[in-house]
């Protein structure tokens, strides 16, 4: 299974900047480059703060650039997002019952998880009881599935000085429940910390980040004010197969230079 993965579009009203970056002309260059360079995807994942103030304009914006997009799409929400708002503009979209935008998707290498962090005025993110029991449904459903799991925020102590205080406020209680599921935890992509992470939680479950595709940080994990920077369009590549879970990142206008030499086999 092939997933490409976004994070944190951060989409504006049209022509209007984010951090003095065009949110909607990073999003446009990296769906071209998908649609072009990876029509044979399964899905399209975004893990939240899809657009930067929740407005409904916003929305509509991110539903039009998303429309060439020939496989399937599932957005997440983040704190930047505003769940009616994005209700008004996907009402089609799955949710779990109790109006969070929470599914699940069962796949040939197990039960992918979407799970929504978002809370109203927050910065940091939730998994309350109604969204935990969702949670215990998902899990009993995936029986002697793997899961791989997609949320906005880190459910981990990712120990960045600036994301110490609005992570998920959860003191662990999710990671503590997915790791219980006897079938294994593959993977957990997140978004929200907008620089690329790879890491293992202390219970042993493999966690990553993407890259924000708009503005993103220059990595530093100390500072609690670090610098927003700018570049390319980014997005990941994630494969879920008979090798395991692997993901690749991939970078929107880079310039072919030289050409490597085939190499022989052994
Ligand atoms: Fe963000």
């Amino acid at each position: 299974m092939k997933i490409i993965h976004l994070t944190d579009t951060h989409l504006m009203p049209s022509g209007i900047l984010a951090n003095g970056i065009d949110p909607e002309q990073k999003l446009r260059s990296a769906i071209t480059d998908i649609c072009a360079r990876h029509s044979d995807a399964d899905l399209l994942v975004i893990t939240g703060d899809l657009c930067n103030h929740g407005d409904a304009e916003a929305y509509a914006l991110l539903r039009d650039i998303l429309a060439p997009v020939p496989f399937p799409v599932r957005l997440m929400l983040g704190n930047h997002d505003r769940r009616p708002e994005f209700i008004a503009a996907f009402p089609d979209h799955p949710q779990d019952g109790n109006g969070y935008i929470q599914s699940f998707m069962d796949t040939d290498h197990g039960r992918l998880l979407f799970l929504d962090t978002h809370a109203e005025g927050m910065s940091g993110g939730v998994y309350d009881a109604p969204r935990l029991d969702w949670l215990e449904m998902a899990l009993a459903g995936a029986g002697a599935l793997p899961v791989t799991v997609f949320l906005h925020h880190p459910p981990v102590n990712d120990g960045i000085r600036h994301f110490r205080n609005i992570s998920l406020h959860d003191d662990g209680a999710l990671l503590s429940r997915l790791a219980a599921h006897p079938a294994g935890v593959r993977h957990v992509i997140f978004g929200h910390i907008h620089m690329p992470m790879v890491g293992t939680s202390p219970e042993g479950i493999p966690y990553s980040s993407g890259q924000s595709c708009t503005h993103r940080f220059i990595t530093d994990i100390d500072l609690p004010d670090p610098w927003w920077t700018d570049g390319n369009a980014v997005y990941r590549i994630l494969m879920i197969d008979d090798l395991g879970f692997r993901a690749f990142g991939a970078e929107v206008g880079e310039r072919p230079m030289t050409r490597a030499r085939i190499c022989a086999g052994p």
